[in-house]
């Protein structure tokens, strides 16, 4: 069973590899005997007790994904590095924050930019390196706020409130994933995307009083670990998928079921 989701030989290119749930990703893509590009404009530097072993595993690789010339620039020197890339996980967003009314045109496009934009350059430049390998995989992370509105009520004055543009990119992002599926099929690239649900960063959590709002959302009254996301992950990375594509997997305690 172990061989189904295995990724030994794999290349993989984690966007935003530096992140709260990319960084578990990466670590979990080398769990399964993966070569890993982190592809992120920030380093993370391994914690105190890491495995070295998996740190060695993982190569960082700066670069801008706003701009195209550094998304070609870090795709080169992964192949430079690795000889090839057989998976690209679109795992990195950023964006810009406002209420509807107040939000400037500039604001719009960034957190467009910042989902299905970066979503978009990426997948296209990725596209050479997949015809030069055979085909490839393509792993897009959504959210559940590109299925389901964020509920207003219980944001409040948290501070923690979702802008419009952050959720009409993530589906976007959805659209996207079914998009490449059906147009890239016949170059043997699958494409898929996972929607993760709360997953609140356990370096800056937000007040109690809003975690309980988050968790009472779930059908599983809690919110998501890092490690949560992993899986989805690797089945659709893996040839444990090798029938699924244009698929979108929720992992979000039940948050958009009810
Ligand atoms: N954490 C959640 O609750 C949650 C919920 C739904 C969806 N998501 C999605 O999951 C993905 C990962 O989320 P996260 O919580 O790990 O976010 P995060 O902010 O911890 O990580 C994002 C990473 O992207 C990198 N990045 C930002 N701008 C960049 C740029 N221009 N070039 C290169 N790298 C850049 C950041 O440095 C960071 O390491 C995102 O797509 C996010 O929208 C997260």
């Amino acid at each position: 069973m172990k061989e189904l989701f295995a990724m030994e030989g794999k290349v993989v290119v984690v966007t935003g590899g530096s992140g709260y749930l990319g960084s578990a990703l990466a670590d979990g893509f080398v769990n399964y005997g993966a070569q890993v590009a982190v592809a992120d404009i920030t380093e993370r530097k391994a914690e105190p007790g890491e495995d070295p072993a998996v740190s060695e595993k993982k190569h960082f690789i700066a670069c801008d994904l706003s701009k195209t010339a550094s998304i070609q620039a870090m795709l080169e020197k992964t192949a430079a590095i690795f000889g090839k890339i057989d998976v690209l996980v679109n795992c990195a967003a950023y964006g810009a924050a406002s209420p509807i009314e107040k939000m400037s045109d500039e604001e719009w496009n960034k957190g467009l930019d910042g989902t299905v934009g970066t979503a978009f350059r990426c997948t296209r430049e990725v596209i050479p390196y997949f015809a030069a390998n055979g085909g490839g995989v393509i792993v897009n992370f959504a959210s559940m706020y590109g299925m389901v509105s964020p509920d207003p009520r219980i944001y409040g004055k948290s501070g923690q409130n979702n802008p419009a543009n952050y959720g009409a990119g993530k589906a976007a992002v959805i659209q996207l994933t079914r998009y490449c599926a059906a147009h890239l099929a016949d170059r043997n690239i699958r494409v898929n995307c996972v929607t993760p649900g709360p997953f609140p960063n356990s370096a800056k959590l937000p007040p109690e009083e809003f975690l309980n709002e988050l968790r009472n959302k779930t059908m599983l009254g809690r919110i998501g670990g890092p490690q949560e996301m992993v899986g989805a992950v690797i089945y659709l990375a893996s040839d444990a998928s090798s029938f699924t594509t244009g698929s979108n997997i929720v992992v979000d305690g039940g948050w958009t079921a009810w």
